[in-house]
């Protein structure tokens, strides 16, 4: 097997005048969890498309363990797909749904028999073979398209939103199932969300998706810690954003927010004049008391007003409004060293950060 299993070189597309996706390059590993997470109509299905052949790319080309497949037709691939609405057969039930790929291929009845039956105790959906789609839950309507894809023992799975349509509750266990799905079989798995919270927490790495491009690949860790753009910051979890400019540079850099000088270390050796944004995330944001600021020498925050207190069991989520109109959104959490988790609305408190370890410089 290629190092580089999934290899996609210089790929756009059009329809018609519009161009959807713009020279993508992605290389993707063997047995690898990779999602492709963004904005809706930013491309992830087109893309999908292409490395499974339903669509063809105008520029570009598809390698799957070293060969091209650019023109090789999607029965032919090795690359399965579970599409956005499922497309189960309505008028089959669920065993003939999973059947139905390897009925085409003139395998013969006891082999195919082992083979559904098998997926089927995999995707615990045994004891419900013989019910239509209709007489589904729509999680468990989920799993046949996703048994329907793996029967044919694919090289790729491709999933677009697969669990989109589903609740809170039952998304979570099939976060849990799919990730687990995919140890068992060893597959490489392609997965399409636009839940941020879903592609941090299933993917060995995502590539953040933006009008055609991909704008950053990276670890969950790497995107969320150090996002590239504004535009992934924003989208990657919620970002309270200041702009502002490098006043001196060297080892530390310093800028200005709300007319108050704060110092980092540099380490993206940015230049005195350089035009920045300041991204702190609302749980890296610290809530101080008049009280307690008056009993600490810290210099390096914020005078605000409590607009907004949202108690969430295990957090509370404020809204502060500076000096200036501008909003803060922090998120604070219940442990034995935080005493004051108590705020009333129109209180008076600063807002502070520890700067060198929470602040993302993003260069404009
Ligand atoms: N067959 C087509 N003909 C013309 N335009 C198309 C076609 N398929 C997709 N598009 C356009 O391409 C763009 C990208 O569509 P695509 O379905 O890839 O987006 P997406 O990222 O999957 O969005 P979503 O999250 O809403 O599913 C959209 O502007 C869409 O309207
Ligand atoms: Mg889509």
């Amino acid at each position: 097997m290629k190092d580089n299993f999934i290899e996609i070189k210089g790929l756009s597309k059009h329809f018609g005048d519009e161009q959807i996706l713009h020279n993508i390059n992605l290389s993707i590993k063997n047995g690898e969890f990779i999602t492709l997470l963004g904005p809706s109509g930013c491309g992830k299905t087109t893309l999908l498309k292409i490395l499974s052949g339903f669509e063809e790319p105008n520029l570009g080309d598809v390698y799957l363990n070293g060969q091209t497949i650019t023109n090789i037709p999607p029965e032919d691939r090795q690359v399965n797909m579970v599409f956005q609405n499922y497309a189960l057969f309505p008028h089959m039930n669920v065993f003939e749904n999973v059947a139905f790929g390897l009925r085409c291929q003139k395998i013969s009845k006891s082999k195919i028999e082992d083979k559904v039956n098998r997926v089927l105790s995999i995707v615990k959906l045994d004891k419900l073979k013989w019910r239509k789609p209709n007489q589904l839950s729509g999680g468990q309507q989920q799993r046949v398209a996703i048994a329907r894809a793996v029967v044919n023992e694919p090289l790729v799975l491709l999933l677009d939103e697969p669990l989109s349509a589903l609740d809170y509750h039952l998304r979570k266990n099939m976060q849990m199932e799919l990730k687990q799905l995919q140890r068992k079989l060893g597959i490489t798995f392609v997965f399409v969300t636009h839940d941020q919270e879903e592609a941090l927490s299933m993917s060995d790495r995502i590539a953040v998706m933006h009008e055609g491009c991909i704008e950053q690949l990276g670890t969950p860790r790497e995107i969320y810690e150090e996002p590239c753009s504004l535009q992934v910051a924003q989208f990657i979890g919620q970002a309270n954003i200041f702009d502002s400019k490098v006043l001196e540079d060297g080892e530390r850099i310093s800028f200005e927010i709300e007319n108050k000088t704060f110092t980092v270390t540099n380490k993206k050796q940015l230049t005195a004049g350089q035009n920045i944004h300041i991204v702190v995330r609302p749980e890296d944001i610290a809530v101080w008391s008049l009280q307690e600021m008056q009993n600490t020498e810290k210099t390096e925050a914020l005078p605000g007003v409590v607009e907004q207190v949202v108690y969430k069991g295990s957090t509370v989520d404020l809204v502060v409004r500076l000096a200036s109109g501008k909003k803060i959104f922090a998120t604070e959490f219940f442990n034995e060293d935080d005493a004051k988790l108590e705020y009333d609305i129109n209180e008076k408190v600063w807002v502070n950060w520890i700067p060198d370890w929470e602040v993302i410089l993003v260069q404009i």
